[in-house]
């Protein structure tokens, strides 16, 4: 029954949610990807935008924006689970952010509801470094961030959709949580230092401190809330915390993930970090 019907993959050009919905298409399975470009549109901020794009679903991908550290995520996101109830759906899986006590709440919402459910939960992704905000530091040659030596076990947002994948397709696989990061614990100048090698160009790593780097984002416009949640990722989220290696890509895919080197490698031949893409930006 659930083959004919539309899978819903909220967060249509996201980092994994744009890779979701190539797998689910790639096994012939009709997807419903939507985000607020789409059409019809989904915007978390806009409850009256989610029954629409929850008709005749029964599973769907969730990628919350911006991130379920936020304070109102948890509330936000009963919400949605509500609305999905409403609208007849049966299975969610949930992506997650380790060491995040905001996303613990999340979680824990979605697991008590009553619905089938799956939660991904996720170290920092490779694809921050080619599809995101590190992008034009690194394709300029200087990073600045206010971190140190901490030890990270980043994840490629391939396995993270390929697990998504697992879960919402595999029933053997429901009511589990899979806690998914790489296979390596790298520190952010070793990132750096394996991107500058492989793309043979000169990149810099600074350790910077806290409160110049959340002035010059400031200054920069950055909203309230970004602040807010840059601030948590960089004072909490990367204290040390997450510095050791889950097995949740073995777990649901029955094969190791994929290393850092190879995501570089392969960021790098699609020209990730070409300088036409900073003027295309
Ligand atoms: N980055 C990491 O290292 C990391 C690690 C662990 C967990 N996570 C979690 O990953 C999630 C983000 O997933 P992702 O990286 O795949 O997505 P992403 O790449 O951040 O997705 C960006 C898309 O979200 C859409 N969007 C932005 N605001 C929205 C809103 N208010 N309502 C609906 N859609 C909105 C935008 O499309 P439109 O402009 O078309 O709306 C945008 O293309 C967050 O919950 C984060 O906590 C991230």
């Amino acid at each position: 029954m659930t083959a004919t019907k539309p899978i819903l993959i909220i967060g249509k050009n996201g980092k994994t949610g744009s890779r979701v919905d190539a797998l689910l298409k790639q096994q012939g399975l009709k997807t419903r990807p939507v985000s607020r470009s789409s059409h019809p549109s989904f915007d978390w901020n806009q409850p009256a935008t989610w029954p629409v794009v929850l008709q005749d679903v029964k599973l769907a991908y969730v990628s919350y924006q911006p991130d379920l550290a936020v304070p109102n995520a948890e509330s936000t996101l009963r919400s949605f689970i509500d609305a999905a109830q409403d609208q007849g759906v049966e299975h969610l899986v949930l992506l997650s952010g380790r060491g995040e006590d905001g996303a613990i709440r999340a979680e824990k919402a979605l697991i008590e509801s009553g619905l089938r459910w799956n939660v991904v939960r996720a170290s920092w992704f490779f694809q921050n470094f080619s599809e995101s905000f590190l992008v034009e530091p690194l394709i300029d040659g200087e990073v600045s961030l206010p971190v140190g030596d901490v030890l990270e076990p980043f994840v490629d947002c391939n396995d993270i959709a390929e697990v998504a994948v697992a879960a919402l397709t595999n029933p053997a696989l429901a009511n589990r949580l899979f806690e998914v990061t790489g296979p390596e614990l790298l520190a952010f100048a070793d990132c750096v230092a394996l991107i500058s090698d492989t793309t043979g160009r000169s990149i810099e790593f600074n350790q910077v401190p806290i409160e110049p780097y959340m002035d010059f984002l400031k200054d920069l416009g950055t909203s309230e809330e970004e602040l807010w949640l840059l601030r948590e990722l960089f004072t909490r989220v990367l204290d040390g915390r997450n510095s050791h290696i889950a097995h949740g890509v073995e777990e649901a895919l029955g094969k190791p993930p994929r290393r850092f080197i190879d995501y570089v490698k392969a960021a790098h031949k699609n020209g990730a970090w070409d300088t036409a893409q900073l003027n295309q930006a």
